[in-house]
């Protein structure tokens, strides 16, 4: 694909349970570290995915190498049937807004109110009236149920699982296709980590989105997951429901579930 032309995606809605992301045969290596010998799996409309795998598997390079942020050396990452490994810093662009990353540390302008901090992804991307705005601002204050007299608030004023909240609220207030949470509740106290999954759920079941989360809380995988694929050996070593997973008789899989580590790393 040129360069300089942008990527056109088909719009057609993908039907729930489709694939809608394969990673097809990726090996990716850092020197002579080899990261993913064969990772081959699905991710499928509408789902919640969630990777579960040991510190240093990969699992955070799996999220980057999609949206181009890293590059796989061989093998396909498709995305609506567009191989998204051999984009253009500018093509990427138009990704980055279908699939957007929740980061670990989302950093809110402190500068800015809660509201124009949930506000700032619109007005930079699109043309919108300030009611749209108001509008849009609210639905999200309303998802992450934070009351609206919050929204004249500054970071500073906010705890930090509202902090996170509100990160949250921005990162999807342009309503991507796929959301990709990469630990999004390390370092949060029990009850807003209670909250963030439970938002996990929520943006899932009343947006439709398609979901990939990585985390270390075996609970809140539990929770809010439709599927999890567990990366082990350098590939998804094994990928299914969460019963499925659960009751799966799989050594590997189950010492890492009951937390004992795998000796082989
Ligand atoms: N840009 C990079 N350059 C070199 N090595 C890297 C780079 N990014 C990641 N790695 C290495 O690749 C391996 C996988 O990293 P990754 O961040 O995906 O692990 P992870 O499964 O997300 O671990 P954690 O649970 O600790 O976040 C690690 O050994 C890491 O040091
Ligand atoms: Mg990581």
């Amino acid at each position: 694909m040129c360069a300089g032309f942008a990527v056109q995606f088909d719009e057609t809605p993908v039907p729930a349970g489709e694939p809608l992301i394969r990673y097809v045969h990726v090996q990716k290596a850092f020197g002579s570290k080899r990261i993913y010998e064969d990772l081959h799996f699905d991710v499928l409309s509408g789902e919640t995915l969630t990777i579960l795998g040991g510190s240093g598997q990969g699992k955070s390079v799996m999220i980057k190498i999609l949206i181009g942020l890293l590059t796989a050396d061989t093998g396909q990452i498709l995305y609506r049937g567009v191989d998204l490994t051999h984009l253009s810093e500018f093509q990427l662009i138009e990704v980055r807004k279908r699939i957007s990353m929740v980061f670990q540390l989302a950093a809110l302008f402190d500068s800015l109110t809660v509201f124009e901090n949930i506000a700032y992804p619109l007005r930079e991307h699109l043309r919108l009236e300030e009611t749209a705005i108001r509008e849009r601002v609210e639905a999200q204050l309303d998802l992450i149920n934070l009351p609206r007299s919050f929204a004249a608030r500054y970071p500073s004023e906010l705890s930090g699982g509202m902090r996170k909240l509100v990160g949250l609220a921005r990162s999807i207030v342009m309503q991507p296709e796929v959301i990709l949470y990469d630990e999004p509740t390390t370092g949060l106290d029990p009850e807003s980590t209670v909250r963030v999954n439970k938002l996990i759920r929520t943006v899932q079941q009343e947006r439709g989105v398609t979901a990939m989360v990585i985390t270390h809380d075996m609970g809140g995988a539990f929770y809010f997951s439709d599927r999890i694929a567990f990366l082990s050996g350098r590939r998804i070593h094994r990928i299914g429901t969460v019963q499925e997973m659960r009751n799966a008789e799989d050594e590997i899989l189950q010492n890492f579930l009951r937390g004992i580590p795998d000796e082989e790393e």
